[in-house]
């Protein structure tokens, strides 16, 4: 640290950029070291002077100022600053309703889903959905050991330092359960999110643009003093792993959260079913107004705890649970033109370009207009939406969000319609490569044909390809890949393995380049050369197939359990009447779109032969199979038939398929066991005759340990 440096004034521009580019790699480590690892390296005031000194040249040469600067990470911390957590219990999301039929519905599905008659008591809780971030707290022995963002809800951040800041966060329980997983969200309040961001304002800071972001931002701070200068808040509304239960029921469970000192919300209440639940509901969204926190909707939760751990879940939603979220909140603006973006799978999406206009406390200046149909006047089914009124550049359009998501555009209004505004013609050629744009039979979506040819496709792959879920690669983002392909240096993911042996020689290549140093080279060789061996889930999810998203990539992952399976079953499962085709179709969770996609990725001669190239580079690790380790059933055919008295079908394939048994329709030599009940016919004398395993609800519910 006591190394004489040359004043700033006398770097030549060469110099500087090696430096900005050594302080950034030097920082991250101490970021890392620090936050992550909980051993710093560096003093406080040794860590202040190197970010000085880099402020410092970026001040003198702003146009080196590097993409991951650390002068920028003080307000939005990158995640690779944070430790990674596996959650016990994974963090899940929760399904969607928007009418009140639908909460009618819900109720229904979970009566047939338990074989509960329709007058039998089913008592639901109804709470505030906080739009805030949730926040897993691990308490042991009554002590706050981490806390944990939810990520991917497999695996989150460690925010523990920083939790432990804010005071809402017990830090010791008295008469807690010796294992105790708190959840609940990180939220900010209007007053506290308003006064925050005067200060920043004045402090020439970053200002944040609603009081969620505040609170995110805030909490995933790399110095948890910043947080501790935050006004953050914490209501706990659920749990993970526990050693004992809190309570048998939702309303217990979280009284019980209260006398351990954690705040709940208020507003939470006991209701006999939908009727009550939407009359909680309006009440709720009376008082929205006058809450002094951001709430989106209601949840509602199945009160009993036992019915919950029988409903159990879906790929990433509970069954018992679901967010009846407020309608979105509207306004009207100018269309000032439409843009198409090529996507990854060479998806034309139509894009709104809007006059700025606030919606909900948040500036929109773009809106998806989803496809030719939408813009239209139609929906998929080619009927007329908005009254079949077509949307055209230079029309006023009502602008709508709808929580998080992307903002949509509701509505036209006609009597302010330009004179010479025109249908608008969507093209029939991909505007990024020229190639032709077709639309299938059935598919809403036009696509480009120019495959890698296409370079929109060919980046968008890249860059899904090194995203974090994918490869993740440190110091290979968007802008890079971007930076390579142009170059022609990286055209396919196999290309990113063969980067040093093409382009590294003497690193001059790289050296030569802006942002690029001989640090930085070799810190991305390093980090190239460490995703070699990887996850076969990850691996998955990074091919970027249609419908293959990163939950769906984990069960295939799970189900195959090596790349060579995976890859033999995906090129078999090309014979629609083989097992291998059932044996996709059979994964909890893959449809019949899914498995399409897949087969025809695999069974196109260019894509496999590129897929084949990226591969020779990997060793891509064996996905462990956690939820059925011990399992008796496990990678076992089951056929139920006749009546079962104790659940309903539904129920009892999902128990068997959470187990890792496989449940299919039809006895035959492949069959593991049959379980029948009352009634059986023709399948129990198949069985018989085929000398299947046979065994009645009780023998099975006692093998798999639920008697
Ligand atoms: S329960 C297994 N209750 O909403 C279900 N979630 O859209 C766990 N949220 O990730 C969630 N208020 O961050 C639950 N009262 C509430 C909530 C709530 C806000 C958030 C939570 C969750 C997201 C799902």
């Amino acid at each position: 640290m006591s190394k004489s440096r040359t004043a700033v004034e006398d770097l030549s521009e060469d110099a500087a950029r090696e430096e900005l580019a050594a302080l950034a790699s030097q920082l991250a480590a101490a970021n890392t070291a620090y936050h992550a690892e909980d051993a710093p390296e560096l003093s406080d005031a040794e860590y202040d002077t190197l970010k000085r000194r880099n402020a410092a040249i970026e001040a003198r040469f702003p146009e080196l100022k590097r993409e991951d600067s650390p002068s920028d990470q003080v307000g939005a911390a990158p995640a690779d600053g944070f430790g990674k957590v596996n959650h016990a219990v994974r963090m899940l999301s929760l399904g969607n309703a928007f009418e009140a039929e639908e909460i009618a519905e819900f109720d229904t599905r979970i009566r047939r889903y338990l074989g509960l008659a329709d007058d039998a008591p089913l008592p639901y809780t109804a709470e505030p959905k906080i739009d805030g971030l949730s926040l897993s707290l691990r308490y042991e022995g009554g002590t706050l050991m981490q806390a944990a963002t939810r990520g991917d809800g497999a695996v989150g951040e460690n925010v523990t330092a920083n939790a432990r800041t804010i005071d809402d966060i017990p830090v010791t329980l008295s008469g807690a359960p010796e294992m105790l997983e708190v959840r609940g969200e990180v939220y900010m309040s209007h007053a506290d999110f308003q006064a925050l961001n005067a200060r920043q304002a004045e402090r020439g800071g970053k200002t944040f643009a609603n009081p969620r972001n505040a609170a995110a931002g805030s909490l995933r701070q790399l110095d948890p003093q910043i947080t501790k200068s935050r006004p953050l808040r914490f209501f706990a509304y659920a749990w993970g792993e526990v050693s004992e239960p809190l309570a048998d029921s939702q309303m217990g469970a979280i009284r019980r959260l209260e006398e351990l000192g954690f705040q709940t919300n208020p507003l939470t209440a006991l209701c006999d079913g939908p009727t009550e639940m939407l009359a909680h509901y309006a009440s709720i969204e009376e008082q929205r107004a006058t809450l002094d926190y951001d709430i989106d909707g209601v949840v509602y939760k199945v009160d009993d705890l036992d019915l919950q751990r029988r409903l159990g879940f879906r790929s990433t939603t509970p069954r018992w649970a679901i967010a009846h979220k407020f309608p979105a909140e509207l306004a009207w603006t100018r269309l000032e033109a439409i843009d198409i973006q090529v996507g990854r799978t060479g998806a034309l999406s139509p894009v709104a370009r809007l006059l700025p206009v606030t919606v909900g406390g948040v500036v929109v200046s773009n809106a998806t207009l989803h496809n030719e149909d939408y813009i239209a006047g139609r929906d998929a089914k080619g009927e007329a939406i908005r009254d079949g009124k077509d949307i055209r550049v230079g029309d006023w359009v009502q602008v709508y969000r709808a929580g998080d998501v992307i903002p949509k555009i509701a509505d036209v209004d006609l009597s302010k319609r330009p004179e010479d505004a025109k249908p608008y013609a969507f093209p029939a050629t991909c505007p990024e490569c020229g190639s032709d744009a077709i639309r299938e039979e059935g598919d809403a979506v036009r696509r480009c044909t120019g495959g890698i040819v296409c370079p929109a496709q060919a980046v968008e792959k890249l860059k899904h390809f090194v995203s974090r879920a994918a490869f993740d690669i440190e110091g290979l983002g968007a802008k890079q890949v971007e930076q390579f392909y142009r170059d022609g240096w990286i055209k396919e993911p196999s290309d990113i393995f063969d980067l040093e042996k093409n382009y590294g020689a003497g690193l001059q290549q790289l050296k030569n380049r802006e942002g690029w140093g001989e640090k930085s080279a070799s810190n991305l060789f390093a980090a190239i050369a460490e995703k070699r061996t990887i996850p076969l889930g990850r691996v998955i999810f990074a091919l970027g197939l249609r419908h293959v998203g990163e939950a769906a990539s984990n069960l295939l992952a799970r189900h195959y359990g090596t790349w060579d399976a995976f890859e033999t079953a995906m090129r078999a499962a090309a014979d629609e009447t083989g097992t291998a085709w059932d044996d996709l179709l059979g994964i909890d969770g893959v449809g019949a779109v899914m498995a399409r996609s897949l087969v025809t990725s695999f069974a196109q001669e260019a894509e496999r032969a590129s897929i084949e190239r990226l591969v020779a580079h990997l060793t891509i690790q064996a996905a462990a199979r956690p939820d059925t380790e011990g399992s008796p059933v496990a990678g076992k055919t089951v056929v139920f038939t006749g009546t079962l008295e104790r659940m309903t079908r539904a129920e009892a394939k999902a128990r068997a398929e959470a187990l890792g048994a496989k449940v299919s329709g039809s006895v035959s030599a492949r069959t593991d066991i049959v379980v029948a009940g009352p009634g059986a016919g023709s399948k129990e004398k198949k069985a018989r005759d085929l000398g299947v395993e046979l065994m009645d609800e009780d023998a099975w519910l006692a093998l798999i340990g639920q008697a």
